[in-house]
């Protein structure tokens, strides 16, 4: 069982005063833990700041899925060594999966001394103490717990936005895909009891919240190690029922976990969008073996076809990766026949990426011009497929929540459909906030165009 702890306040107002400048990397399960960081310090009284300059305490949520994501870590925390100079009471934080990696720990000790606090992902609730000691007695910190304790329960929240919600359904990984580093950064799988995510989802909507998207590895995997056999599905036909809840999502779902009980329920569900993002990963089944993905492209397929037949007007969307070891011209042509298959609204495409200690690194490595060609024509063919797919929404009427004017021309809004594709349209900024019926008048490759309904306001 799980254990289930819950956070106290420090009841210290230490950042009273001052400034918190918080920058995230890497997937939606850090955006949402860098929000539970900024509920602690704002409870320490803490304001936040989007400059560094003004900032009293700077902390970088890392990542390590790929080496990008970490060199742009190194790489900030170059240009940050003169900040802390001309400021040295400037508490400067680096927490999140990069520091769970004892390696890169020890590399951002060495390298850059002058960071105070170093932390991993699974002891964020103690940023309050951490900070307190490093305050008092001005020595750096590393404090990295090797494994997970459990979970803890009503750590602070501010979160981004006011309309949708990321809210964690579970911690960590068990499935250890060759390539991927998150299972040792993450710990094993834990999930929250429903009655804490429920509670928590009811609050959101007092506050004026329409959406939620349910987070995890691989929600699919919601409940297992629950003795009474409550799993995902069963939390989806929960939060349902509440009131006032206009939209739900999920991400990810493993398609090797993605059952028959779950495709009806999604089907049944009236708040659950029909939007799914399944990664395949790649195409071959000699590939998905050597991945350890756990199914086949078979599998997939079938997958895809009884959830288009549960729900016609889905819309799948995938990661993909290219290069992984060992893949050939025709592993990767198998790749390119699925997408063409499957058909996706879009695709998160990946250059597969060594991660040392993942069994993945041993295997024989494909050249590097070799995976920047691949990618090239993946990337190519997908655009075509969005575009195409894009198009098809043309003539058609689209519900969609309105979340705000869009970033460069302040008299259109933009607002994304059910099935989570971004609608720009011309509006009055009283409609953020609603949902609203959309006439689409043009599919673009990224997104859609649309003209408002008239008396289209929905809710
Ligand atoms: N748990 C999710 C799943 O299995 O679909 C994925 C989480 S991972 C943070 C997001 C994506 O990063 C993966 O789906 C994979 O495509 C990509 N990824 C993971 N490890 C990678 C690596 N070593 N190189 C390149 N891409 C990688
Ligand atoms: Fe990584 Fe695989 Fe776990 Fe996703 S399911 S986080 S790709 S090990
Ligand atoms: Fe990166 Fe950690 Fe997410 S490694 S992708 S931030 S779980």
């Amino acid at each position: 069982m799980t254990e289930v702890t819950t956070y106290e306040s420090f009841n210290k107002k230490i950042g009273e005063g001052k400034f918190a400048y918080i920058q995230s990397f890497g997937c939606q399960m850090n955006e949402r833990d860098s929000e539970s960081l900024a509920g602690m310090l704002e409870d320490l009284g803490y304001s936040p700041t989007d400059t560094q300059e003004k900032a009293d305490i700077i902390i970088l949520n890392t990542c390590c899925v790929r080496e990008t994501a970490e060199s742009k870590v190194f790489g900030l925390l170059g240009r940050l060594r003169k900040r802390k100079v001309a400021k040295p009471d400037l508490i400067l934080a680096v927490c999140g999966c990069m520091p769970q990696q004892e390696a890169a720990a020890k590399r951002i000790r060495h390298s850059f001394p002058f960071v105070d606090l170093i932390f991993g992902t699974h002891n964020i609730h103690e940023l309050p103490r951490m900070i307190h000691q490093v305050q008092e007695n001005h020595e750096a910190i590393l404090e990295v717990w090797a494994t997970e304790k459990g979970i803890e329960e009503n750590i602070p929240v501010k979160r981004k936005d006011k309309l949708k919600a990321w809210v964690t359904i579970m911690y960590g990984c068990n499935n250890f895909c060759t390539y991927c580093i998150v299972p040792y950064v993450r710990g094993r799988e834990r999930s929250r009891q429903p009655e804490e995510i429920v509670n928590e989802i009811k609050a959101l909507v007092q506050e004026g919240f329409k959406e939620v998207t349910l987070l995890g590895q691989n929600v699919n995997s919601y409940g297992k190690e629950f003795a009474d056999h409550y799993r995902f599905a069963d939390l989806l036909l929960a939060l349902d029922k509440i009131a006032g809840l206009e939209r739900i999502r999920f991400m990810t779902s493993h398609p090797r976990d993605f059952d028959q009980r779950l495709i009806d329920v999604i089907a049944s569900t009236k708040k659950v969008c029909e939007h799914y993002h399944l990664p395949a990963q790649a195409g071959s089944n000699r590939i998905l073996k050597l991945m350890n993905r756990g199914y086949t492209r078979e599998h997939y397929l079938e997958l895809i076809r009884k959830i288009k037949e549960a729900v016609p007007n889905a819309s799948i969307t995938a990661d993909l990766m290219v290069g992984f070891p060992g893949e050939t011209e025709a592993d990767f042509e198998d790749t390119l026949d699925l997408v063409k298959l499957v058909r996706y609204d879009s695709a998160f495409t990946f250059v597969y990426n060594l991660r040392t200690g993942t069994p993945a690194a041993k295997m024989e490595q494909v050249p590097e011009e070799v995976k920047s060609e691949r990618i090239q024509r993946l990337i190519e063919m997908q655009g075509q497929i969005s575009l195409e797919n894009n198009q098809q929404e043309e003539g058609r009427m689209l519900e969609v929540l309105v979340e705000g004017e869009t970033k460069t021309n302040p008299d259109l809004l933009a607002g994304r459909t059910r099935t989570n594709k971004l609608v720009v349209f011309r509006g009055d900024i009283k409609l953020i906030g609603k949902l609203v019926q959309v006439k689409i008048t043009k599919g673009r490759p990224n997104l859609l165009e649309g003209e408002l309904v008239p008396n289209g306001a929905i809710v």
